[in-house]
Formats: C-alpha cells, sequence, structure tokens
C-alpha cells in the first residue's frame, strides 16, 4: 500500500469534511460527513466510490494557488489505481498494463490473431460458417479457460478489498441499490442531473455518462449474444451461424454498435479531458482499455458484415484476438473498474442502511 498517496488523500478528506460545501455532489461526500476519522481502508472505500466527475474540483476554492491545494479527484484517482494494482494477481503484471498498455494491447491482439491464423491451417473436415475455419472444440478449449481464470483473480482481489473495506454479509437491498446506481451512473451525474464536469471544465455535460450508458448496455448486450448463442447450441443443438432473426444477432448486433459508438465518445472525450484531474501516469493504459474494448465490438460487427466473403479468415482471427486479449487482461487493465466500483457501491449501501 502506497501510504503516501493514502495519506495525501486523507489529508485532503479531512478539509473537505471540515469544509462540507460539495455535499450534494455525489456519493463520496455523505460518506465523508458520516465519520470523523478515517483509516487506510475508509480512503480505499472513499476512491472507489468516487466516479472523477470532477465537480468538487471546479466547485472547490482551496484549490491551488490556494495553500491547501485541493485536488481530490486526482487524490482519490491515484488511490483507486494504486488499490487495483494492488489487490491483482501477479500485481507487477497490472503496474506494467498502466505503463505501456497500448503496446500491451497491441502486441497482444496481432500474437493472438496469428495464432488463430495458424490454426486455421487445421481446417475440421466438416463445419458450417465460423467452425469451418476453427473448430468449435477447439474454440472452447481456448475460451473457456481464458474467461474463468481472469474472474478467479479478480474474485481474489475483491475479496481483498471487501476485507480491507470492512464489507459483511452483502443483502438483497444493498445490492439493488448499487445496481440502481450503476443503471443511472447516478454519481456522474452532478447531485441534480446535470451531468459532469470532465471534458467541460466549470460547465456541465451528460456526454460521458451517455457514452459510458451506450459502452456499458453494449457490453452486456454483446455478453448476452454470446451467452445466448451458447445456450442454443448446448441446450438446443442449433449450431452458429444464426439467421439476423435470431437472439444472438438481434442482441450482438445493436450491442456491437452501441459499444463501438461508445467507446468512440469516450475516446474522444479523454482526450479533451484535464489529464491531471485524474491519475495523468494511467492516462495511456486506460486509453488501451478503452481502444480494445471499442475495437472488440467494430471487429464482431466487421465480421459480421463480411459474412460469405474471403476477408472472413482473416477477420475471424483479428475479432477472436480482441475478445481473447480483452479477457487476458481484466485483472490488469481499466476493465476491473467495474467490479470494485460495484462493490464500493454495496459497500455504500451497507453503510448507509447501517447508519
Ligand atoms: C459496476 C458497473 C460499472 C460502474 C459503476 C462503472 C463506472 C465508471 C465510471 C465512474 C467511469 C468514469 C470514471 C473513470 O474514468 O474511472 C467509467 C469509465 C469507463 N467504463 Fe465503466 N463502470 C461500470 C461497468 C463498466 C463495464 C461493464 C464496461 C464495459 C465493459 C465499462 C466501460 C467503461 C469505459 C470504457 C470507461 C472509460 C475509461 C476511461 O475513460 O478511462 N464500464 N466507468
Ligand atoms: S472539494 Fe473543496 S469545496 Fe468541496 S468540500 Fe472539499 S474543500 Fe470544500
Ligand atoms: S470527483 Fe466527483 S465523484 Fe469524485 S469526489 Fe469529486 S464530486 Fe464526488
Amino acid at each position: 500500500m502506497s501510504l503516501d498517496l493514502i495519506n495525501e488523500a486523507r489529508r485532503q478528506i479531512e478539509i473537505c469534511n471540515a469544509c462540507r460545501y460539495c455535499e450534494g455532489y455525489c456519493s463520496v461526500f455523505p460518506a465523508i460527513n458520516r465519520q470523523r476519522a478515517f483509516a487506510d481502508g475508509d480512503v480505499t472505500q472513499l476512491a472507489n466510490l468516487c466516479h472523477n466527475c470532477r465537480g468538487c474540483y471546479y466547485a472547490c476554492q482551496f484549490t491551488e494557488p490556494h495553500e491547501f491545494a485541493l485536488n481530490l479527484p486526482k487524490a482519490l484517482a491515484e488511490v483507486r489505481a494504486e488499490s487495483w494494482e494492488r489487490f491483482a494477481r501477479p500485481a507487477p503484471f497490472a503496474a506494467l498494463f498502466q505503463r505501456a498498455g497500448v503496446a500491451i494491447g497491441a502486441v497482444l491482439v496481432a500474437g493472438i490473431a496469428v495464432l488463430f491464423l495458424a490454426l486455421q491451417a487445421l481446417r475440421p473436415e466438416n463445419g458450417e460458417g465460423f467452425y469451418a475455419y476453427l473448430s468449435h472444440a477447439a474454440m472452447v478449449s481456448i475460451f473457456a479457460p481464458a474467461f474463468i481464470a481472469p474472474l478467479a483473480i479478480v474474485a481474489l482481489g475483491l475479496r481483498d478489498y471487501w476485507r480491507e473495506v470492512g464489507g459483511t454479509a452483502i443483502r438483497l437491498p444493498h445490492l439493488r441499490a448499487a445496481l440502481g446506481d450503476v443503471a443511472r451512473l447516478k454519481n456522474l451525474s452532478g447531485g441534480q442531473g446535470q451531468g459532469c464536469n470532465f471534458e467541460k471544465g466549470d460547465r456541465f455535460s451528460n456526454a460521458r455518462r451517455h457514452a459510458h450508458q451506450a459502452t456499458l448496455w453494449g457490453f452486456l448486450l454483446c455478453f448476452a449474444s454470446t451467452s445466448s448463442g451458447t445456450i442454443l447450441h448446448y441446450g438446443f443443438g442449433m449450431e452458429a451461424p444464426y439467421g439476423f432473426f435470431s437472439l444472438p444477432k438481434l442482441l450482438g448486433v445493436p450491442g456491437g454498435i452501441l459499444l463501438t459508438l461508445g467507446c468512440i465518445g469516450l475516446a474522444v472525450l479523454k482526450t479533451k479531458a484535464d489529464r491531471d484531474l485524474g491519475a495523468p501516469k494511467l492516462w495511456g493504459g486506460e486509453m488501451a482499455f478503452v481502444m480494445l474494448l471499442g475495437l472488440t465490438g467494430f471487429t464482431g460487427l466487421l465480421l459480421y458484415a463480411a459474412t460469405g466473403t474471403g476477408a472472413v479468415p482473416a477477420l475471424l482471427a483479428i475479432h477472436l484476438g480482441t475478445v481473447l486479449a480483452l479477457f487476458l487482461l481484466i485483472p490488469y487493465s481499466k476493465m476491473v473498474h467495474g467490479f470494485y466500483r460495484l462493490a464500493a457501491l454495496i459497500r455504500d449501501a451497507q453503510i448507509r442502511g447501517a447508519a
């Protein structure tokens, strides 16, 4: 644990607790105001609860050149990122991705794509659609462990997080409250629904919230599409390729479009925002994650559009390369934010319920 980062965040939190001007902005300030002293675990919890909307920075009268030098969004972003790195296994992998995310993402996608192209040389003797290039057995034996192992690593990290922040048994009302906050992305709405100050400085905008919702729902639709394909395959013996009016396509095509557009929006907004109100050293790794996620949606759509053409083998290799790289990087990339932020919202609901 980096005590320097925790102590700096604690110093700022204590000033906010005396000031209380930003009370209505997000869940962080009511959480601060409920306490007098802040243990290291409390700071970790507050950092993961913060949505980096930046409203408190632009409202604050104690930012530089004031001697208090308040920059709460940055202090919390740095503690948050350090906590994700600390909870990852092996932790140095996460640090590496933060520093060289674009290069690692690109090498991984290219490497895996080449591997899939090579695998296609061992074409199955029979098989339709994509299975004409890569057998179903080969796909499952590669993707099942590549999906389960990263999730197991995240689960271990979440267990450490839960211990550090003093979490207790999760009850349905806590989960419901937290999921409600995620669905509305309440903490990016600036308290009154006017939006956040991410890319427009002291003016408000809902652009990031909307782009995030497109990304989140797009991702969930793509996930549901893949799951429905698996159920059709194993449960009903219906094999891919599926027609347009089938569940995998009806969920996957809008999902891919939303995911691609959402990620383009988030990447553009990221280039406009002040890097010094987040964790500047992580900017590259965060951008790599947004690009990898967007590329997953986009290559999926391209592959569908290319059905029946000679471009399928190469596009299939690239699409499977991006999906596999995204999965393998879950514990080390910003993908973990969803898990830890959900955990922080559940813990906040627990504390509010107990208060
Ligand atoms: C529990 C659910 C989730 C919550 C509460 C959540 C919250 C947030 C917040 C507050 C941000 C902006 C602040 C920041 O940059 O850290 C963000 C960024 C982002 N989220 Fe989520 N998220 C969730 C799930 C997801 C999922 C499932 C995806 C897609 C797989 C996703 C994709 C993104 C992307 C691409 C960014 C932009 C990253 C950047 O600009 O650096 N989120 N999320
Ligand atoms: S961010 Fe500044 S204005 Fe807001 S509560 Fe903290 S010290 Fe007060
Ligand atoms: S940046 Fe936004 S979410 Fe984070 S503490 Fe400030 S007002 Fe709350």
